[in-house]
């Protein structure tokens, strides 16, 4: 509190004396010396625990923010000793502090709480304005701890951030231990984290008849084809196709193009699409041949969302939601079942399906007639990952039935293969692939192949060459921005292992409402991250798999799944895998070549503030002025020389597209 000024005592005297000299000297030293002595200090120094604060306000990876006390309620220890005083968290941690130029200095010894042991690895950092005052660099469990003691003078915002040191969140327990910050004046005041609004960019789709998706389809001659032409615009639509090849047809009110190829070959075919208010045209290329999946397969995977509590009403539910909601217009095809649908063999050793799905057959001519395809899960190994009946020793038998059920998709997990062949060289890591594969081959059914074992032995470098469609580059991901972006941003350098027909598998999507159990919940993704997410699958040319419950589809979910722009970076027919292109701390650029000669160009901030990220020509390999497109907004930004800067949000993304101008 400020004293009132009366002019009844001293202290006046005091004032009028001050502020006297002031005016005559026209100097302020003294007299600002005077005056403070008159007003005597406004608010006292002070020194406050960290714990003080109010610790709600921080936000972590996992558990929550405790005062005194580790993530997980014991008291603060770290390597061995401990403390009374500070704030236990969980990487990844931000706790963001508002000192109003008043701080002076802030204080405390950091490391991994004993209660993990050896295990977790955290980088803590002390960040002012903006800019890092303070890195501890990688503190592992069991290390001794860390002494930080840093000047404070004239920040305004200080953040107290524990990262995961790079290998994800697991057992990234963090003690603030004795965190101390010294004020000359004020108190520190804890800033609530800004909720971000989840902003839908991507524009509603014209009434008029539009054609989307790959512009290429390939298929195997002899077996079933089923591909449905995906257009958006209102309906009732007609489409209709010239030259298709011989063995096909197609129905015009749903688009469905079906038969058998007879022959191989490459077939151009005309689609045109019309409705009350319009028509278009585009050219479909039809590959018959060796080759399925010649973009990324683009659908939906039971697992994200349901995991072992998936039923056969789940997954028509999700068909039904995938045609309801219209994202079978923007090329969304597959509807696949995860683990936990196995049954035990019968005497014949044939595969059986357990009581959650009573009926395999009915389920795929189900899912068929909606013009989707299906897909199904099993491993090399005796069991899959969550203990059900595995492939091993009945390979041909499997794919027999997959193919005889109806199913056009499998995705094949090692799990329980590790105990038949422990510590596999580089033969026994293909050997149950190439088996699977030879045995699909055999299958009376155009089957897309998904390998699935974590990235084990570089599977990108061998994955094409045992069949594989598509291999899982790594573990499985969660709905956290740690996992999310340690996979995404992960895959720098796998870029020249993907091409049409065979694509590199950084997982499943975790937007809309997911939870890996019956018991689903929002994404726990922020809108921004969503952004990143989408886009960088999407620049990386993975496989698409929605991971949510499809009848929870929200507008804001359904926005980051329908944007054609967007999506066509993925299924470009080019196939070419976006690499990092430049990288300044936590800023990223990331690019890829598109067919028609253009440039997908993402620019990505991983930090905790908003920045302005620069793409240049140079490092694109580009000269001249440039066209610059926003493809989330879907809006020309204009013409750029030599660069392009955008200022990226916490987490988030800018993607455009840069072309020549004509
Ligand atoms: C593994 C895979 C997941 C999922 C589960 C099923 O963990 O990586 O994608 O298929 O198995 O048990």
């Amino acid at each position: 509190m400020r004293r009132t000024l009366t002019l009844d005592n001293s202290f006046e005297l005091w004032l009028c004396c001050a502020l006297e000299i002031m005016r005559i000297t026209q100097r302020s030293f003294i007299g600002t010396v005077l005056l403070s002595l008159a007003l005597g200090p406004t608010t006292k120094a002070g020194t406050f625990g960290l714990e003080t604060l109010d610790l709600q306000y921080a936000e972590q990876g996992w558990g929550e923010p405790r005062a005194n006390k580790s993530v997980d309620e014991h008291p603060l220890f770290i390597d061995g000793k401990r403390f009374e005083h500070g704030f236990g968290t969980h990487a990844i941690s931000t706790f963001w502090i508002a000192l109003s130029g008043k701080g002076d200095r802030f204080t405390a010894t950091v490391g991994v709480d004993d209660e993990v042991g050896q295990r977790g690895s955290v980088v803590f950092k002390v960040v002012g304005d903006g800019k890092t005052l303070w890195e501890s660099g990688v503190l592992r469990g069991g290390d001794p701890a860390k002494e930080v003691s840093v000047d404070l003078h004239g920040i305004n915002k200080l953040l107290l951030s524990v990262g995961d040191a790079g290998d994800d969140i697991n057992d990234d327990h963090a003690d603030w231990a004795d965190a101390k910050i010294a004020m000359m004046e004020g108190k520190p005041e804890a800033i609530a984290p800004v909720r971000e609004p989840a902003i839908v960019l991507t524009p509603e789709p014209s009434p008029r008849p539009r054609i989307n998706g790959a512009g290429i389809f390939g298929a195997r001659p002899g077996w079933p084809v089923l591909f449905t032409i995906p257009a958006t615009g209102e309906r009732p639509m007609t489409i209709s196709a010239s030259k298709l090849p011989p063995g096909l047809k197609l129905d015009p009110q749903t688009g469905q193009i079906s038969g058998v190829l007879k022959d191989r070959g490459v077939y151009q075919v005309k689609l045109r699409a019309k409705n009350a208010i319009g028509k278009t045209e585009r050219t479909l290329k039809i590959v018959s041949g060796d080759k399925s999946a010649l973009t990324p397969p683009m659908g939906w995977n039971s697992w994200n969302c349901f995991g072992c509590d998936v039923t056969e009403a789940n997954v028509r539910a999700a068909a039904d939601a995938m045609v309801a909601s219209g994202l079978i217009n923007h090329g969304w095809t597959y509807i696949n079942i995860d683990d936990c649908w196995e049954a035990g063999r019968d005497a014949e050793g044939r595969i059986l399906s357990n009581e959650k799905f009573p009926d395999m057959k009915a389920l795929t001519d189900y899912v068929h007639s909606k013009g989707l395809k299906i897909g199904l899960y099993s491993s090399p190994g005796p069991k899959t990952c969550a203990g059900h009946e595995g492939s091993y020793q009945h390979e041909e038998l499997d794919a027999r039935q997959y193919a005889d059920w109806g199913f056009d998709y499998l995705k094949y997990d090692w799990c329980s293969y590790g105990g038949i062949v422990p510590n596999a060289d580089h033969a026994g890591l293909l050997k149950p692939y190439q088996l699977m594969r030879a045995a699909l081959n055999q299958a009376p059914r155009d089957i897309v192949f998904s390998l699935c074992q974590y990235g084990m032995g570089n599977v990108w470098e061998w994955g094409a060459e045992v069949g594989g469609n598509c291999w899982r580059t790594t573990g499985d991901i969660s709905d956290t921005w740690s996992s999310m972006s340690h996979i995404g941003f992960g895959q720098a350098g796998h870029e020249n292992y993907a091409g049409p027909g065979h694509w590199n598998d950084p997982d499943m999507l975790v937007v809309g409402y997911v939870g890996w159990s019956a018991k689903v919940r929002p994404s726990r993704l922020t809108p921004n991250e969503q952004y990143t997410h989408i886009s960088l699958w999407c620049l990386l040319c993975s496989p698409l798999l929605i991971g949510c419950d499809m009848t929870r589809l929200d507008d804001f979910t359904l926005n980051l799944l329908t944007n054609d722009e967007v999506l066509n970076l993925n299924q470009d027919p080019l196939g070419r895998q976006a690499g990092r292109i430049a990288q300044k701390g936590a800023l990223e650029v990331w690019a890829k070549d598109l067919e028609d000669g253009s440039k997908a160009v993402g620019l990505f901030n991983l930090g905790e503030e908003e920045a302005p990220i620069i793409a240049t020509w140079s490092e694109l390999g580009r000269t001249g002025k440039q066209k610059v497109r926003d493809l989330w907004r879907q809006s020309d930004l204009g013409t750029f020389t030599d660069q392009f800067q955008a200022s990226v949000p916490r987490h988030g993304v800018m993607l455009v597209r840069i072309s020549r101008t004509k």
